[in-house]
């Protein structure tokens, strides 16, 4: 049976060290982080995904603020109000929840955001930075550095001689991940020491595609329905047949509980990287290099 790994546990000591780290940037440069977190229309999910980004980043002393949006938002008073916190000196990190209602071009918001800002590791800039290995001086994506950072938790700072694969090409995660992109997917999955499954499609990776003993990173999160638990009700499932896989795998995160808590709690590093950045003082590091 696979060792379990618990993202929550993991995405709690990273928080502490963002508390530690945004205290004394508090006590040490007179600077408290702060974090704009931007939503547009009304979809439920989203907004218990901010509401809990928000929650986080309170509890890690920073000064969070929440801009929400009619779903009736034009691009320009989007624009306006990411110009607005782009300028704003005491706004260190700038969150655009995506999906953005279809009428927006949201690639347009999210490369408005200045670098220095853009807490999701997004822009071109911070994208170009990891594309290049330069992990120390941008903003790395979060749910990528999350990832890293549990891979981490079983293999250790080198990866070296192991195989990854990562199934999913998204710019929010399979991009700055890794690339891929084939047919014959079940067997280059089995190939993998290292399986990283981001599609979005319930429970596709089968434990045929999975090598004995591999690590395996789910970060899908899909709603289900669940009529077993009555009727109307639905729960969380991830991209990993994971009842079946966790047989054969060597470690598996389970959704949820595993990759997302990581999200946040990089999310939460970023922010407290951003404003040390700022502040002209050295940026903690939160990964392995
Ligand atoms: N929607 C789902 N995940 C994310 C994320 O990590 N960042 C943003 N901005 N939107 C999301």
């Amino acid at each position: 049976m696979a060792r379990l790994i618990n993202g929550k546990e993991v995405a709690l000591s990273v928080i502490e060290t963002v508390k530690d780290r945004a205290k004394a940037l508090q006590d040490d440069a007179g600077v408290t982080v702060g974090l704009a977190v931007v939503i547009v229309g009304d979809d439920l999910a989203s907004h218990a995904y901010v509401g809990a980004k928000s929650r986080v980043a309170k509890d890690c002393g920073f000064t969070s603020v929440q801009h929400t949006l009619p779903a009736e938002t034009t691009q320009k008073e989007l624009a306006l109000l990411v110009q607005r916190l782009n300028a704003d000196p005491a706004v260190h990190g700038i969150l655009v929840q995506l999906p953005l209602p279809k009428h927006l071009d949201s690639e347009a918001i999210v490369q408005s955001i200045r670098p220095e800002k853009d807490v999701d590791g997004l822009n071109v800039v911070n994208a170009g930075k990891v594309a290049t290995g330069d992990l120390k001086t941008g903003l790395v994506s979060c749910t990528p550095a999350g990832v890293m950072a549990l891979v981490g938790c079983i293999h250790g700072r080198d990866l070296a001689g192991l195989n990854a694969v990562v199934i999913g090409r998204s710019n929010l995660f399979g991009k700055p991940m890794a690339h891929s992109h084939t047919k014959n997917l079940p067997a280059i999955c089995r190939t993998a020491d290292i399986l990283v499954a981001a599609v979005g499609r319930p429970a596709m990776v089968k434990a045929d595609w999975v090598k004995p003993d591999a690590t395996v990173i789910d970060v899908g999160i899909n709603r289900i329905a669940a009529a077993e638990d009555g009727e109307g009700k639905t729960r969380l499932v991830g991209d990993v047949d994971f009842d079946a896989v966790e047989k054969i795998a060597g470690a598996i995160t389970p959704v949820p509980g595993g990759v997302g808590p990581m999200t946040i709690a990089m999310l939460m590093a970023n922010a407290v990287r951003a404003a040390a950045f700022s502040a002209g003082v050295a940026p903690p590091s939160f990964n392995n290099n």
